[in-house]
Order: C-alpha cells, then sequence, then structure tokens
C-alpha cells in the first residue's frame, strides 16, 4: 500500500461533482412538470431527480444524476485513454450533458477536442409512421416542454462559463444535419432523441465515426420502445456484439471495442541495451512514510545475492522530506536513491522507475510490505526450473493486519510449485487475488505487454496480470514467503472511501469484457460483478454508520451500475432496515423502484 496525493484530480472532481450537482439542480430542487397529468406540476422529488426519472422545471438536464456521473466516467475514460474524437450529443434539451461534457474539456485542459449539440431547439418531429412504424403513437412532439430555443441552450452554457468555439450547435432535424455535420470522429455518441426515428438517424449517420474504444450511449433504451427498437434493430443490422450495459434502468452505453489489446493505453518499456545485467531488479516505491521502510529494505538486504545478482531502486515520488539521508542510511550502500521531480501518483512512479531497471527480473515492494528469508532464492529457483514462457511467478503471501497484527492468506492457488492452468485466468479476472509484494515479472513481460496503465489508480496491477496472463505463462511457489500489511491510516483508504476505487473497479471488469475470451468472461464477470457489488453494499453500509452520507450514497450507486441485480442482493436488504439508512432512503427507495420498472 502506498499513499499518493493527487491534488490536481481532487480539484477536478471538485469542480466537476459542483457542475453535475447545478446540472441536476439538486442544489435547489426545483419542481417537475408531470408529463402523465400535462400542465401539473409537482415539488421536488429526489429519488426521481437522482434517477432522472422527472422533467424539471429549472433544472438544465432531466437525464439525472446517475446518467450524469455516467457520462462523466465515460468521457474521463476516453480523456485517459487517449481513444480520438469529439463528444456529441443528439437531442441536447436544455444542454445540461453537453455542458457537462464540455466542462470535462475544461477540467482536463483539453482543447483539441469539441463537443457537438445536435437539436431542432424546437422539440420533437411529428412521428412518420410510413417510413418509422414503431414512432406511430408517439406523442413527444406535442410536448412544448422539450422544445427549447437555440438561445436559450447559448445562454445556458454561459452561465457555466463554458460558451465558446469548442462547442459546436448543429440546429435542425437530424435526418438533415447529422450527414454533413463536420464530425470526422468521435469517442463519445450520446444518444437522447427519444423516437425511433431520431435514434436511427443518428446511429446511421454517426456510428461508424465513433473510434475504435469509443462509447454509445442510448438515454432512452430503458424507456422509450421506439427508441429500443431503433437501438436493437440497428445493432442486428449491423452485427454489433458488444455487450449493452446498464446504467440506472433506462440509459444503457456498449463500447466499440474492435482489439481491446490495441487500444490499451499502457505505455511502452524499452529493452535494456548491452551490457550486463543483474537478475534482479527490486524497485521500493516511497512516499513521504517512513515508519516501515527499515523493515522493508531489511527484509531484502538481508537476503541480498549481492551487486552482480540485484540492483535496489528506491523511488521517491516527490515526497516533501528529503528521504535520500534516510534510505541511504539504511541502505548499506546497496539502495540507490531516485526521487521524481513531481508527484506523479504510485502507478506512474512505479513505472518511471521500471525504465531504469537492467534486470532480468523485476519486484516491486512497497514500504510497508516485505518479504520473508529464502524469498528471492525459491522464486530465482522456481522460474529458472520453469519454461522460457512464464512471464510473472508469484508466491503465496500472508495480509497482516497493522492494528491487532491478526493474519490471513488466500485459499492455495495450487499445492505444489508449477504453472498456473487456465482455471487461474477465471480466478484472476474474477477478483484480484494477489497482492504485489508476492508478485515478481520477468522484465520482457513488461516490454511485450507494455507498462502499468496510468488511468486506473487503484486497479492497475489488477488491469496488468489479466492482459498479461492472456499472452504469457504464469508460475507459482506455494511457500508463504511475502507479507502485505493492512492498516487503515493511508490515504488510499480515505480515497477508497470516496468512491474512486469502486469506479476503478468498474472500469477494468468493462476493459476484461472486451478482452477475455468467452468461456473466461461467461465464468469471470458475472461473478466479479456480484462480488464487487455486494463489496460496494457493505461499504455503503459502513460509511452510513460512519456518517457519510455523500460517499454511501456513491457506493451504492456504484454498485448499482456494476450489477443488474445488485438491488436483490441480501446486502441490500440489510441495507434498507438498518436505522442509518434513514439518511438516503430516497436513494434507496428509487433504487427499488427502478428495478421493479
Ligand atoms: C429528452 S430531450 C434531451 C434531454 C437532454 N439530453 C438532457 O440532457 O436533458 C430530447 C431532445 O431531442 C430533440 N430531438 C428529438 N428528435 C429530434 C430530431 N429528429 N431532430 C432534432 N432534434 C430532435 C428534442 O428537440 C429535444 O430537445
Amino acid at each position: 500500500m502506498h499513499p499518493t496525493v493527487e491534488p490536481v484530480q481532487r480539484n477536478r472532481d471538485l469542480y466537476l461533482d459542483l457542475i453535475e450537482r447545478c446540472l441536476s439542480n439538486s442544489i435547489y430542487e426545483d419542481a417537475y412538470t408531470d408529463w402523465s397529468e400535462r400542465g401539473v406540476e409537482r415539488t421536488f422529488d429526489k429519488a426521481k431527480r437522482h434517477f432522472g426519472r422527472d422533467w424539471p422545471c429549472v433544472a438544465h438536464t432531466m437525464i439525472g444524476q446517475v446518467r450524469l456521473r455516467n457520462l462523466r466516467d465515460i468521457a474521463e475514460l476516453v480523456l485517459a485513454e487517449g481513444v480520438p474524437g469529439d463528444f456529441v450529443e443528439t437531442g441536447v434539451w436544455r444542454g445540461g450533458a453537453c455542458i457537462l461534457l464540455r466542462a470535462i474539456l475544461n477540467a482536463y485542459g483539453v482543447t483539441d477536442r469539441r463537443v457537438f449539440a445536435a437539436d431542432s431547439f424546437a422539440g420533437l418531429p411529428k412521428p412518420n409512421p410510413d417510413r418509422y412504424p414503431a414512432d406511430t403513437a408517439d406523442g413527444h412532439h406535442e410536448f412544448e416542454e422539450l422544445a427549447v430555443s437555440l438561445e436559450q441552450v447559448k445562454a445556458n452554457f454561459a452561465r457555466y462559463g463554458l460558451l465558446d468555439e469548442q462547442v459546436v450547435f448543429l440546429k435542425g432535424w437530424f435526418k438533415d444535419t447529422l450527414p454533413i455535420a463536420p464530425i470526422e470522429k468521435l469517442a463519445v455518441l450520446r444518444l437522447d432523441g427519444d423516437m425511433y426515428e431520431s435514434t436511427m438517424d443518428a446511429l446511421r449517420n454517426l456510428y461508424d465515426k465513433v473510434s475504435p474504444g469509443g462509447f454509445v450511449i442510448v438515454d432512452d433504451y430503458g424507456c422509450v420502445p421506439g427508441c429500443r427498437q431503433a437501438v436493437d434493430d440497428f445493432r442486428r443490422d449491423r452485427g454489433i456484439g458488444e455487450s449493452m450495459i446498464d446504467i440506472d434502468g433506462w440509459g444503457v452505453y456498449w463500447r466499440k471495442t474492435k482489439d481491446a489489446l490495441a487500444a490499451s493505453p499502457a505505455r511502452p518499456l524499452e529493452p535494456v541495451g548491452n551490457g550486463p545485467r543483474p537478475f534482479w531488479s527490486v524497485i521500493v516505491p516511497v512516499f513521504e512514510r517512513t515508519i516501515y521502510i527499515r523493515q522493508c529494505l531489511d527484509s531484502i538486504l538481508d537476503q541480498d545475492p549481492g551487486p552482480h545478482d540485484m540492483e535496489i531502486l528506491v523511488i521517491d515520488d516527490a515526497s516533501p522530506t528529503d528521504l535520500r539521508p534516510l534510505v541511504e542510511s539504511l541502505g548499506r550502500g546497496r539502495a540507490t536513491y531516485l526521487r521524481n521531480t513531481a508527484n506523479l501518483g504510485l502507478y506512474p512512479s512505479t513505472n518511471a522507475a521500471i525504465r531504469r531497471t537492467r534486470g532480468q527480473w523485476l519486484h516491486i515492494l512497497h514500504d510497508d510490505d516485505w518479504v520473508m528469508p529464502g524469498f528471492y532464492a525459491t522464486m530465482r529457483r522456481g522460474i529458472e526450473a520453469a519454461a522460457d514462457s512464464v512471464g510473472v511467478a508469484f508466491s503465496m503471501y500472508v495480509n497482516q493486519h497493522e492494528p491487532d497484527g491478526s493474519t490471513w492468506s488466500p485459499p492455495p492457488f495450487r499445492a505444489e510449485p508449477g504453472l498456473m492452468l487456465r482455471d487461474f485466468l477465471v480466478r484472476l479476472a474474477t477478483a484480484n487475488p494477489l497482492n504485489l509484494p508476492a508478485v515478481i515479472f520477468r522484465r520482457e513481460a513488461f516490454e511485450r505487454v507494455g507498462l502499468f496503465r496510468e488511468d486506473l489508480p487503484f486497479t492497475a496491477d489488477w488491469e496488468w496480470y489479466v492482459r498479461n496472463a492472456l499472452q504469457l505463462c504464469w508460475h507459482h511457489q506455494p511457500e508463504p514467503l511475502a507479507r502485505f500489511r493492512l492498516h487503515g491510516a493511508n490515504q488510499t483508504h480515505q480515497l477508497a472511501a470516496s468512491g474512486r476505487s469502486a469506479r476503478d473497479v468498474r472500469r477494468t471488469l468493462e476493459l476484461f469484457a472486451g478482452i477475455l475470451p468467452a468461456d473466461v468472461a461467461t465464468q469471470a464477470l458475472p461473478a466479479g460483478r456480484e462480488f464487487f457489488a455486494r463489496q460496494f453494499l457493505g461499504a455503503t453500509m459502513q460509511l452510513l454508520q460512519a456518517g457519510d452520507r455523500e460517499s454511501a450514497a456513491r457506493f451504492l450507486s456504484e454498485a448499482l451500475a456494476i450489477d443488474a441485480a445488485a438491488a436483490v442482493r441480501p446486502e441490500f436488504l440489510q441495507l434498507l432496515q438498518h436505522p442509518a439508512a434513514a439518511d438516503i432512503r430516497q436513494d434507496i427507495r428509487a433504487a427499488l423502484l427502478r428495478r421493479l420498472g
């Protein structure tokens, strides 16, 4: 475990959180108009707004907080991965979803992508039943609430300070504007035109512009039959096999993935040049904390095979205090101190150290973890006896709970040293069963599949393992030779409590869906989604008890996003009955209503 400080990301999060709250107006809690009783206005209903089930009187979007957050997740993901292209929404109403997209570009300082906002700015078209029988009974065009002028939408962008040349308005019916829209490539295509015709016009004209790795989001799949039929028809006609993922019972999305491995943004690693190479490169990432580092370094140095066989690189991620004197005094003349000029975050810093290695095999040991006597000799014996195709090896490990010293290990991986079989891939992809101190990596494995992804701060190791295990063999030593320390007082736990870790888990499982062979995916992914949904529901309960209502609601929403069956899990029902749940009763009620359709 390694604490990282991400002040820039934190500021972005704070800005975008506030934008989301303003756009959905969960701040001033405006009334809504009831489409089932024309002209009737009703007081704010928190649950409806959360799940975008109302037409707000004032708020700048009707898509609700869950679909807003999903849109943000997707936009941030394509930016992090460098998926090429602009963003477009077809059907913008008051502009809210597009305003969020523009705000995201703003938050990340992106100036080479645009947000296209396509709308008649005069409401929906009358049905054309001859061409589109599915729209025959569609009455959306009768609602004047749905007609918002271009001037009004521009004024809304301006209220957030986000009206500029990076926003392009496409005014007119989709059938006229989209075929000639000046769009080359799209990273995000968001469809919100409700009707069969509007949905089909957008798909026919824009789908082929979506880059591999880009996303298609459909706002009304779960609530407007015409929209659903258009999507189903289009996907069937085009043979689109990527699975659709439910967002909140109404919205869905899928990712256009031709070759997820090729689309992976993991940076490459250059091979080592000529010259002697040690067998081991041990990397010790550090940041500010010093209380455990002696134990960590001693555990390496006490079994040091000497400079010909091992280099030890301690990489300091720009700690406020200079740790060089401490590292040099503890390093017995063997540890090389490297210091980043700025705080990069855990995996970027680890990647920076990997680039500096010359060893054949790498071991990454965080300053608060340690290895048992015989780790290096046993692992070396194991891999030297194993096939050349082995890219990664790992020993059994022991988790040690810092506050009370209690220990436990995962269920055995195999009884004797040897290669892991295909069922390991299922275990690996379901939920990360490994801890870093127990794992050693052939440097060539990084050269072959790339470094750790830097856009998954909480799950980069897990993502790398699966990416690697699809291409190289794994060896296991069953001896418990590594120790992993669990303790509450680090920032990982604080960030985890904020829900970011849950988001990374969900993203990682989505990535796996794009790369795993079908037989592995069908075993691993449903089990993984269930496992994490239950964990997130447990976290929701814990956070509620700790009085952190906001993080609790975030975990609840991640649980629902990751697993379609989350709302019928026992943990969800327990949550419902617990007195602490009173604070988010509205969210829970809405979730239940949503699951009941
Ligand atoms: C449900 S609203 C969109 C809600 C919006 N995305 C938000 O964030 O609140 C549907 C919008 O689609 C537009 N629309 C639907 N079909 C259209 C078409 N064929 N051509 C142009 N605009 C269309 C309507 O004018 C309306 O503004």
